[in-house]
């Protein structure tokens, strides 16, 4: 590290002034050249192969784009051809990428041993070609471990500006202890940048529901709900805003002391006739207004991402085993619940969301269940072809039931007591059973009323019933050959493919 003229921090490494090519399509080799080498520069062709499922339409595959290829080649290509650069410059809301780690081991689907200069290199060269995609409110997420965090956030310190940092997160990789290491590493890192800084991109970014709060006691088929009182300040209330209401169990209740109804008469009846009021006490209570997650505020997202909340790594070898087979799973997918959460807080339905490391698909397929467009870049051929096509073809399809396909909830089999949720019902039920075990003290009569009473059950809810479509691109050759003697770049007299160099840089 030095510091520059201006004295701002950076980091700096040998080759930090060249550019890297790639040596040859599909492989994890990389050549340094000159950065005014017509091939660093180089505009290639992206050549359609397939179009999966529905072409028109917000999911289709007008919209969505699987690239076989290099990522820089990718990134480049799509910000300069005409027909791509229309439609995808300025339109990614999200980047989510999760590059090889440099943890200097060779997985079965990729190599993961480059230079600390090379990785730097290559990382630097990606996150500034994607620039021209991103919208002014995007973010930027790029997942790690401990091999090579720091130096990515002084690169991206470097690319954004350190008041573009919003936060690391800290995701629990695994809940299981390795004992050959000396310490058992548990975790993982996601740096996230905004363009617009953390305050003002707060505003843009959605909170978490909080389902932990809510219930459905009562089978609503609208899902889970709580409730909140029904009354408000008598100062600021009109004179409609006081009546009585009698339960449906007959008791007459006027507003609490200095208090009015939230709402009119009128309205009031509405709501009940939406089944949106809750009479707790059995129906002795006063009313009290359901709210439904869609409609409550949510809560902040915290750094620290649990294995229970949004699975581990674990979980993502148990998707692919479970699409691929237990002799084909991919060797580091993510698991889809981890991406839910990242999509749900950076975008909104029919936003754009980019992975320029696509690996085995994770990023596209919860985008794609999620009703986000996206667009996803991998190098290898045999990843696209055993991963990623299959298993968005299975998306699209709905013929893939796992991962965020569906959800788990935890509901009550009776009505529970007032302001009890499912989750504490079941922690309650599993703990009456331990604690009763050793003790007299209550009687097996009771015990079984207790054990009734906080019953609960897993309702699956269905999400993603399938739809959309997808097109699989791949990069075209370069049109460059290189003399064998000596060594002079010249365009290739029989692949005319691509653009050239890209006109606005030149060579
Ligand atoms: C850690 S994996 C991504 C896993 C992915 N998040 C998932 O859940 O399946 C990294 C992927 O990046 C790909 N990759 C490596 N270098 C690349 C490059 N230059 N361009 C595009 N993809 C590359 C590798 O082939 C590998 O599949």
């Amino acid at each position: 590290m030095k510091r520059s003229p201006k004295g701002r921090l950076e980091l700096t490494w040998m080759g930090k002034d060249s550019a890297l090519i790639p040596v040859e399509d599909g492989k994890y080799d990389y050549a340094w050249v000159d950065p005014s080498d017509p091939r660093a520069l180089e505009v290639k062709s992206i050549e359609v192969v397939e179009q999966v499922g529905e072409i028109d339409g917000p999911t289709g595959a007008n919209e969505n784009l699987l690239i076989v290829g290099d990522s820089g080649d990718a990134l480049r290509s799509l910000g300069t051809i005409p027909e791509y650069a229309d439609k995808y410059l300025g339109q990614v809301k999200l980047v989510y990428i999760d590059p090889p780690f440099n943890t200097e081991e060779t997985f079965e689907n990729y190599a993961d041993q480059l230079e600390h200069s090379i990785w730097l290199t290559l990382m630097r060269d990606r996150i500034s070609e994607m620039g021209p995609l991103l919208t002014p409110d995007a973010s930027i997420w790029v997942h790690l471990d401990d091999g090579e965090v720091h130096r990515m956030r002084l690169l991206l310190d470097e690319a954004f500006g350190a008041d573009r940092f919003v936060t690391t997160i800290v995701w629990q990789k695994k809940t299981s202890r390795d004992n050959r290491a000396a310490f058992s590493s548990s975790q993982d890192y996601i740096l996230v940048y905004a363009l617009q800084g953390a305050q003002v991109w707060k505003h843009a970014r959605h909170r978490l529901p909080d389902m932990g709060r809510f219930a459905n006691p009562d089978h609503d088929p609208r899902g889970p709900w709580r409730s909140v009182p029904m009354s408000a300040q008598a100062g600021h209330a009109t004179q409609s805003q006081f009546y009585d209401i009698t339960t449906p169990t007959g008791v007459v209740h006027s507003p609490p002391p200095n208090r009015a109804w939230t709402y009119t008469k009128p309205r009031f009846e509405e709501l009940l006739a939406d089944d949106l009021i809750y009479w707790p006490r059995n129906g002795d209570g006063k009313p009290r207004l359901k709210k439904f997650p869609t409609e409550d505020d949510g809560l902040v997202p915290m750094t620290i991402w649990l294995t229970d909340e949004v699975g581990g790594n674990p979980d993502g070898k148990r998707e692919s085993s479970a699409l691929f087979g237990e002799d084909s799973v991919f060797d580091t997918p993510k698991p889809e619940r981890l991406l839910e959460r990242v999509v749900h807080i950076a975008t909104s339905p029919g936003d754009l969301v980019m992975d320029f490391f696509g690996g085995s698909g994770t990023t596209a397929a919860v985008a794609h269940k999620m009703g986000r467009r996206w667009l996803t870049v991998e190098l290898s051929q045999s990843n696209a072809d055993r991963f990623i096509t299959p298993r968005l073809t299975a998306v699209v399809r709905g013929e893939e039931p796992g991962g965020i396909t569906s959800t788990s909830e935890r509901v009550a089999v009776e009505e529970l007591p007032d302001g009890m949720t499912a989750q504490e019902a079941q922690k309650f039920n599993s703990l009456l059973t331990k604690a009763a075990k050793g003790m007299d003290m209550l009687d097996s009569a009771t015990l079984k009323a207790l054990r009734a009473a906080t019953k609960t059950c897993d309702e699956k809810t269905l999400l993603w019933e399938g739809g959309g479509g997808f097109t699989v691109s791949k990069m075209g050759p370069s049109m460059y050959e290189v003399d064998d003697e000596d060594g002079q770049v010249f365009l290739s007299p029989t692949r005319r493919t691509g653009l050239g160099p890209r006109p606005s840089l030149g060579s």
